[in-house]
C-alpha cells in the first residue's frame, strides 16, 4: 500500500513525523482516488535528501492557515504564531482608535508573509480590514508573499524601510518584523533543512544575530505612528539586549515570553 511503503521510506531516512509527512505526499500527488506514483517517489526522494516538507508541498501551516511557501523561502515556524498572535492582538486594539478603524500593519522582513496573512485573517468578515503592507529584499520571497497576500494588500522588494511608500512615514501603526537573527557562528549547528534549503540571508543576524533589529531600530520610529508599535522576535539571551536597542532609539519595551511556544519576543511603543 501506497501510505505503508511512503511511511517506511520516509522513517528510515530519518523524518520524526513520517505517518503524517506521507499522508500529506499522498494528498498532494491524489486526484481523486489515484495516487500519481511517480511524482510521490519523486517527492519521497526529494524529502529523504532533505528538501523541507513545506517546499516540496508548496505550503506551511501557520496559524491554522495554509501559506503558500515556494522552494528556497524560509518556512515560517511554529513559534512564530506568537509575534503574529501578538501583532493581531496590537492591531485589533488600534482599530478601536477614532481614525484607525483601518490599522496600517506592515511585515517588514516577510518571507513569504504568513505573519500579514495571520493578521489579516484575525480581523474576521466583519471588522474594518487592515491596510497591509509587506516587504522583503528577497524577491523570491516577494513572489511568495505576493501569493499569499493579493490586492488590496501591497507587497514590495528591497532593502528594510527603502521600498516602502513615503506616505506611510509616521503613519504604521503596528510594525511587525521577524529579522534573521541567528548568530553567524550558530549557522553551522542548525538542522541541515534549514542550512541548506534556505536562504542564508534569511537566517543570518551577524555577529550577535541583532544586525538586522538594530537597523529596524535605528530606522522605526520615522515610519511608526504615535502611539504604534514594533514587534520582533529574539532568543531568549537576545531579548534584553534587543531592548536596549529599541529603548535607545526612544521608544518603550517589554519583553514577552511563551512557554507554549518556547519564543520570546520584544514589543516597543512608540510614546505618542
Ligand atoms: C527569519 S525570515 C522571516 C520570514 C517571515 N517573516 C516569517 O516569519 O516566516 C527573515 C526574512 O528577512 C528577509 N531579509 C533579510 N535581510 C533583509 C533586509 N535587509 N531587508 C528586507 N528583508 C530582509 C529574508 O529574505 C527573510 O525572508
Amino acid at each position: 500500500m501506497d501510505l505503508d511503503r511512503t511511511v517506511r521510506a520516509l522513517r528510515a531516512a530519518g523524518c520524526v513525523f513520517a505517518e503524517d509527512e506521507a499522508r500529506l505526499l499522498i494528498e498532494a500527488t491524489s486526484t481523486g482516488s489515484s495516487v500519481d506514483l511517480d511524482t510521490l517517489d519523486a517527492l519521497v526522494a526529494r524529502r529523504v535528501s532533505g528538501v523541507p516538507l513545506e517546499h516540496l508541498l508548496g505550503w506551511a501551516e501557520f496559524a491554522g492557515i495554509r501559506v503558500l511557501v515556494d522552494e528556497g523561502v524560509f518556512v515560517p515556524r511554529r513559534r512564530t504564531e506568537f509575534l503574529a498572535a501578538h501583532a493581531a492582538e496590537l492591531a485589533r486594539e488600534t482599530a478601536l482608535m477614532p481614525g484607525h478603524e483601518h490599522p496600517v500593519v506592515v511585515d517588514l522582513c516577510c518571507g513569504s508573509g504568513a505573519i500579514a496573512v495571520a493578521v489579516r485573517e484575525s480581523r474576521g468578515p466583519s471588522a474594518p480590514a487592515a491596510e497591509i503592507y509587506a516587504a522583503d529584499i528577497d524577491p523570491r520571497a516577494v513572489a511568495s508573499a505576493r501569493r499569499n497576500l493579493p490586492h488590496p494588500a501591497i507587497v514590495v522588494c528591497g532593502d528594510l524601510f527603502d521600498p516602502l511608500p513615503r506616505t506611510l512615514l509616521e503613519r504604521v501603526d503596528v510594525l511587525v518584523c521577524n529579522t534573521p537573527y541567528v548568530p553567524t557562528d550558530a549557522i553551522g549547528s542548525m538542522p541541515p533543512e534549514a542550512r541548506l534549503f534556505e536562504a542564508a540571508l534569511a537566517l543570518d543576524g551577524g555577529d550577535d544575530g541583532l544586525d538586522v533589529q538594530r537597523r529596524v531600530a535605528a530606522e522605526c520610529r520615522a515610519w511608526l505612528a504615535p502611539g504604534g508599535h514594533v514587534m520582533v522576535e529574539a532568543s531568549s539571551e537576545q531579548a534584553p539586549r534587543s531592548v536596549e536597542l529599541f529603548e535607545r532609539a526612544g521608544l518603550r519595551s517589554r519583553v514577552e515570553y511563551s512557554d507554549d511556544y518556547d519564543t520570546s519576543i520584544v514589543v516597543s511603543t512608540n510614546p505618542r
